[in-house]
């Protein structure tokens, strides 16, 4: 068995799209292990998306995450993070493939409706950041 962290971002949360989320990944195989409604710190999206502070959209990014409320589950399964990453498609929603959520639920690049662990390593720090620090 696998874990790995669902986000449910801003977006996705105020169209109240939060059930049929969880819903899919439920119909999908995993198990909800853990989860949590909050509204996203400055100090907590900086520090998980650390590895973008360079780019370009990262400051459209923590603007996004932190402005309104953000669900966390972690869910385990057998292959999780692969398969987790496959029902939620591209971060592009406009080249997410039918039926993924960013593909039902994403508006664009940045507001794009959840986020998955993409390594094992991420996974555990991503939760670690979520349940243990915000
Ligand atoms: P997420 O899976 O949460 O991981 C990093 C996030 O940065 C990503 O989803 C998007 O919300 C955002 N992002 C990644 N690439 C781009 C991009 N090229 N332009 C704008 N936002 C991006």
């Amino acid at each position: 068995m696998q874990k790995t962290l669902l986000l449910i971002k801003p977006n996705a949360c105020k169209h109240n799209l939060i059930g049929r989320i969880i819903d899919m990944v439920e119909r999908n195989g995993f198990v909800v292990v853990d989860l949590k409604l909050f509204t996203m710190t400055k100090d907590i999206a900086n520090e998980f998306y650390e590895m973008h502070q360079l780019r370009d959209f990262f400051s459209k990014l923590i603007e996004f995450m932190t402005s309104g409320k953000t669900v966390a589950v972690i869910l385990e399964k057998d292959n999780a993070i692969a398969d987790l990453r496959l029902l939620v498609g591209n971060t592009n929603p406009s080249e997410a493939n039918p039926g993924t959520i960013r593909y039902l639920y994403g508006e664009s690049t940045t507001i794009n409706a959840v986020h998955a662990s993409d390594s094992e390593e991420n996974a555990l720090r991503e939760i670690d950041i979520i349940f243990n620090k915000q």
